[in-house]
């Protein structure tokens, strides 16, 4: 039953941006002493685990992707004592600590890009991806950054070129070289030893690179103004057949100890993401599904096929996950709207599979405009558009001045929505139909139900496209929940089923009920999660 599955099986991950959770010391950022002091709130929430975007020393050119010391904590957020107490602290509330793992890249102020730039004869040169110019002059190759222009930068010192598939500032490291393999495997030994539940792994799939280094192809369909990391088909950059080999060596060091995850930061077609789970299981437990993240319409039928698809594409035995947004990616209430937001909720915690909650979501935050004067964002200098900025404001705690994230005199290192006064955990906690205490039922029935926590999927058959409808089944425990996509009203036939009681409606307002399932009648947004009696 529950109680035996593995945590990170059962259990719901929040995604914690360390920057913007809670500043404890008054400089506007925020530091692992605060996530400590707001561990009860996440237990009272109900989820499981939480997963810290970089939190080590680091430049911040790309606010801690960007590592110089993958062993340590950057003073801005505490120290490795404070790491410490936070992961104690954690473990003794049943809460599981994951850490980002940035393998890709590091900070070119990190000691050893320092030395591999040094000199062509450094034994840390091959560390790195130095080629020369290209014959005639110029980079090495069309290769372009995902933050946008050539993803080459010409070294004066030794007159060659490094990769780099983000910013200037991070260096490609060479994945092909076994030295490099075993200093990063030791990084994850380090935090493992010291407890952590498990890594998130930054861009998995684009650790190996083309040994040839060939031109990739341009993406005919992409326009100026587009995201410069869909410029490219990164055939030569990306998914490369050589990184299966890694993902297991990286698993292999995660098994020696009990009970952790490795989950793959991977944005690809569901039937190459699924070669990652490993063909004997044995590469990422949770390769991430962005489906949800980057499907271009929010549609019930779409949401369906896709849904069914990714189910049906799944290895047997492996586990499915599910998420709504992240620190890269616009927040779900900016881009289906608040009452849909409420839905994605329930559709995100009722899927089948490990949900990964992005802090802010369960009060309904939204993207917060960001002066241009204030951007802070690599990839939002390189075009204003695709600023992650707004993504990545300040959580708000309560009414009170800069949201409770930080003390009122103290400027937080990015603006505050001006809606705060009304989204926020303190209001929402008051507040019974607010979308924090939808996420808390949500949560609790998760947690309750085994029909949801572990129970097999289905979707059902019925003729109104406005609406997608699945059942949720473990032993004799049979789940219904019914999704209405459109802000109308609609009826959804559902002749195969009969009485049934609702556990819970998006509206907070009909839990308890019985009644007839075969005609249901669904408010515009809402979703219901129905317990069924019998067929
Ligand atoms: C993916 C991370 O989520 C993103 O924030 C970062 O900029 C890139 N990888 C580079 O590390």
């Amino acid at each position: 039953m529950i109680g035996t599955e593995l945590w990170w099986k059962s259990g719901v991950i929040y995604q914690v941006y360390p920057r913007s959770f809670k500043d404890s010391n008054d400089d506007g950022v925020g530091d692992l002493a605060g996530i400590t002091q707001q561990l009860d709130y996440l237990r009272w929430l109900g989820v499981d685990a939480l997963w810290l975007s970089p939190i080590y020393p680091s430049p911040m050119a790309d606010f801690g992707y960007d590592i110089s010391n993958y062993t340590d904590v950057h003073p801005l957020f505490g120290t490795l004592h404070d790491l410490d107490s936070l992961v104690q602290q954690a473990h003794q509330r049943d809460l599981k600590v994951i850490l980002d793992f940035v393998p890709n890249h590091t900070s070119d102020e990190h000691p050893w890009f320092q030395q591999s730039r040094g000199s062509r004869a450094n034994e840390k040169r091959d560390w790195y991806l130095w080629r020369d110019p290209a014959p005639g002059g110029g980079a090495p190759n069309n290769w372009t950054s995902n933050f946008g222009g050539s993803a080459w930068q010409f070294d004066e010192q030794t007159g060659q070129y490094y990769l780099h598939l983000f910013d200037v500032k991070q260096p490609d490291l060479n994945w092909r070289n076994p030295l490099v393999r075993q200093a990063m495997y030791d990084v994850l030994r380090f935090w493992l030893e010291r407890g952590v539940d498990g890594f998130r792994v930054d861009v998995l799939s684009m650790l190996v690179k083309d040994s040839q280094f060939r031109d990739n192809e341009m993406n005919p369909l992409w326009k100026p103004g587009d995201a410069s990391y869909l410029r490219q088909k990164r055939l030569h950059t990306q998914d490369l057949p050589e990184i299966h080999e890694i993902v297991r060596e990286m698993r292999e060091a995660l098994d020696r100890y009990s009970e952790r995850v490795l989950i793959g930061e991977i944005y690809l077609p569901v039937a190459r993401l699924m070669r990652y789970y490993g063909q004997n299981l044995d590469e990422a437990h949770l390769p991430f599904n962005f489906q949800l993240v980057t499907m271009p319409t929010w549609e019930a039928r779409a949401i369906r096929g896709m849904v069914d698809e990714y189910e049906a594409a799944l290895p047997a035995g492996a586990w499915p996950n599910w998420v709504l947004g992240n620190h890269d990616r616009p927040r779900i209430a900016s881009r289906v709207g608040r009452e849909q937001a409420r839905l994605a909720q329930m559709l995100l915690l009722t899927l089948r599979g490990t949900p990964t909650c992005y802090y802010g979501e369960e009060i309904g935050m939204q993207d917060v405009p960001v002066p241009l004067e204030q951007m802070c964002d690599p990839q939002g200098k390189e075009n204003p558009q695709h600023s992650r900025d707004p993504q990545r404001t300040p959580m708000q705690w309560n009414a009170s001045a800069n949201a409770g994230f930080c003390r009122p005199e103290v400027r937080p290192w990015l603006p505050l929505s001006d809606d705060y006064q009304r989204f926020n955990v303190a209001s929402e906690q008051q507040d019974p139909r607010s979308m924090l205490v939808l996420t808390r039922a949500l949560l609790q029935q998760r947690r309750t139900l085994a029909a949801l926590t572990i129970g097999a999927y289905r979707s059902v058959e019925q003729d109104n496209p406005a609406c997608f409808v699945y059942e949720r089944q473990y032993d004799d425990q049979r789940c219904l929940v019914a999704l209405n996509f459109s802000e109308n009203d609609q009826v959804v036939k559902l002749p195969g089923y009969s009485s049934g009681r609702i556990l819970l409606s998006t509206y907070m307002d009909a839990g308890g009920s019985a009644l007839d399932v075969a005609e249901l009648s669904l408010r515009g947004n809402e979703g219901v999660l129905l317990e069924m009696r019998s067929l």
